[in-house]
Order: structure tokens, then C-alpha cells, then sequence
């Protein structure tokens, strides 16, 4: 069985992301998306809230399943038996970070590889800090984000 996982800090998740991990979704038997906690940078939502806004908007894929993690990704792939990493690259200006993260995960764990997958054109330019930017200075970002990151960001706008 193939498992593999798509981790990332997803604050918020967006369509870009979600584009990535139908791919993955119908390449791999199981793919575990997985918020990558960490204790020392404080996120714009907590890790309970994006675990689950992903899990809202990941209903309708059986084989996605949504966790969270603390520590190395490719400690968590191990315990879990991922053998699997995807990462998303939308640009060049990925590329170096990617490979480089890649290569080290590699040394830390040669069994585990990692799979690239593309977004479709429309998602090259959007991040979650763009996400974060648009909706602060009153911009929409229904285009940008499934509905229940939408619905859940714009209410928590509206109540600052
Ligand atoms: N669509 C839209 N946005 C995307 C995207 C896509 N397909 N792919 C990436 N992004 C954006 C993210 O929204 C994020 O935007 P932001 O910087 O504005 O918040 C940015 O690109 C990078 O996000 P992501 O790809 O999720 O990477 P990350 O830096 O948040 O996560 C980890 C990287 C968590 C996977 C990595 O740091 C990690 O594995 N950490 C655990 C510790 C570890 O094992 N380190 C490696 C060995 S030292």
C-alpha cells in the first residue's frame, strides 16, 4: 500500500493546496495531509483550527485523511509507514527551498522519497500570506480558499 503524506503549515489551507492533494489523492492508496505544529512560531489560526478547516474541506475524498505532527516530517512518516512526501511546487522561486529540504530528508531517511507535484497555472501565485494580506485589507478571497476557510476567516475578521 502506498501511503503518503502532504505536510505543510497550511494557515490557511487554500484551493492551490487542495489542487495538490486531489493529484496525490488519485495517485497514492491513502494520503495523510498534516499540519506541521510548531510550538515557537504562533500562526495566524491554531492547529486545531487548521486541521479542522482541512478536514471540512477535504470531505468527498475517502482516501485523505488529516492529522497534525509535532517535530520532524520525516519522524512522523515513519511511525505513521508513509513512504511517501509530496510537496507542491508553483514556481522556480519553490525550487531551491524544495530541493533542498528534499535532499535533506533524503539524508535523513533514504527509504522515504519525495514527490513534486505542480499546481494548475491559476494557483502559481497564491500563498496563505496572501490569503492573510487580501482578507485584512477588506479584499475577497472566495476565489482563493474553500468555503469553510472562507466562512471561517471572514467571520473571524468580522468579530475583531
Ligand atoms: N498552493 C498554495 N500555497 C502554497 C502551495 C500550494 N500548492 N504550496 C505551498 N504554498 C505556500 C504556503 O501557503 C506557504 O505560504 P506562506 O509562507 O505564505 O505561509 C508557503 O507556500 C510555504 O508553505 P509550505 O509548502 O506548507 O511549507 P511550509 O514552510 O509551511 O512547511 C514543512 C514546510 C512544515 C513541511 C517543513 O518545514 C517541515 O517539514 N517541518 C518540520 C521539521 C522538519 O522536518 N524540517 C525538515 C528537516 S530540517
Amino acid at each position: 500500500m502506498k501511503i503518503a503524506i502532504y505536510p505543510g503549515s497550511f494557515d490557511p489551507i487554500t484551493y492551490g493546496h487542495l489542487d495538490i492533494l486531489k493529484n496525490a489523492a488519485g495517485i497514492f492508496d491513502k494520503v495523510i495531509i498534516a499540519v506541521a505544529h510548531n510550538g515557537e512560531k504562533r500562526g495566524f489560526l491554531s492547529t486545531q483550527e487548521r486541521v479542522r478547516l482541512i478536514k471540512e474541506s477535504v470531505k468527498g475524498m475517502p482516501n485523505v485523511k488529516v492529522d497534525s505532527f509535532e517535530g520532524l516530517t520525516i519522524e512522523y512518516a515513519k511511525k505513521i509507514g508513509a513512504n511517501v512526501l509530496i510537496r507542491g511546487l508553483r514556481a522556480v522561486s519553490d525550487f531551491e527551498y524544495e530541493m533542498q529540504l528534499s535532499q535533506t530528508n533524503s539524508a535523513l531517511c533514504d527509504e522515504i522519497k519525495t514527490v513534486f507535484l505542480t499546481t494548475k497555472p491559476e494557483y502559481n501565485f497564491i500563498s496563505s500570506s496572501t490569503i492573510k494580506e487580501i482578507l485584512q485589507n477588506g479584499g475577497d478571497i472566495s476565489k482563493f480558499v474553500p468555503e469553510p476557510v472562507f466562512k471561517f476567516l471572514t467571520g473571524k475578521k468580522n468579530a475583531v
